[in-house]
């Protein structure tokens, strides 16, 4: 089975189905030929409404994951804080994956991918995952868990299998079904918020 015989249909798209589904996308999100109505307007402070959403957003504060998946015997790996718990049952979890990166095209459902919520000592990990290499940062090492590399060291591992995948304008929704989960008994995990790493202060 190749990737895309196997890819959901909302990605089963010509070009040109593409662009007009994305201009009529659900909850009147995308350009139009008129541009965005009243209704669809950003309410934001700020001259530059992209940065100032992004600022915003950029106020919840998360752990910082590493999404991998195996692609014939090559590991591929990508830095995400969009990971969120769903359900406990059946066993969910959410990753959200910007359309234009490499992971997004090695995802469909049925594929299997890890995710390793990183350390507070992995910053040069998270870094180099999202492209960001520089002299001196460490080589990752992985342990293999159902023929899916999880990033060493990390504070939690968990496996999951891609259930469904949903629209989420530029970027897309991966729904997994957790095969297998574990944590470091009182790692410090790393944090991310304003645009920064940031670490929990230990409890006095
Ligand atoms: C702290 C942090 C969090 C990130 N979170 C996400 C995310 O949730 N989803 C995403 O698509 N990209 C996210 N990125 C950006 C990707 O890591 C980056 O685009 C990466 O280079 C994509 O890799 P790929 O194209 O090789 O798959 C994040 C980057 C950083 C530094």
């Amino acid at each position: 089975m190749t990737d895309s015989a196997s890819t959901p249909p909302e990605f089963d798209l010509s070009l040109a189905e593409a662009a007009a589904w994305v201009g009529s996308g659900p909850e009147g999100i995308g350009e139009t030929a008129f541009g965005p109505s009243e209704d669809e307007r950003l309410e934001i402070e700020g001259d530059d409404p992209a940065a100032a959403l992004r600022q915003t957003l950029g106020m919840f504060a998360t752990g910082v994951t590493v999404i991998t998946t195996r692609e014939a015997d090559q590991v591929h790996g990508m830095t995400a804080n969009a990971f969120m718990s769903v359900s406990l049952e059946p066993p969910l979890v959410l990753i959200s994956v910007d359309r234009r990166t490499k992971m997004c095209s090695l995802l469909y459902e049925g594929r299997r991918f890890a995710v390793s919520v990183l350390a507070a000592d992995q910053r040069e990990l998270s870094d180099r995952f999202a492209g960001r290499v520089s002299d001196g940062t460490p080589e990752p090492s992985f342990a293999i868990v159902h023929e899916t590399p999880l990033v060493e060291g990390s504070a939690a591992q968990f496996v999951a299998r891609v259930m469904r995948s949903h629209w989420g304008g530029d970027h897309s929704l991966f729904l997994g079904r957790v095969e297998y989960a574990r944590f470091e008994e009182g790692a410090r995990p790393l944090l991310f918020h304003g645009g920064q790493y940031r670490d929990l202060t230990p409890d006095s």
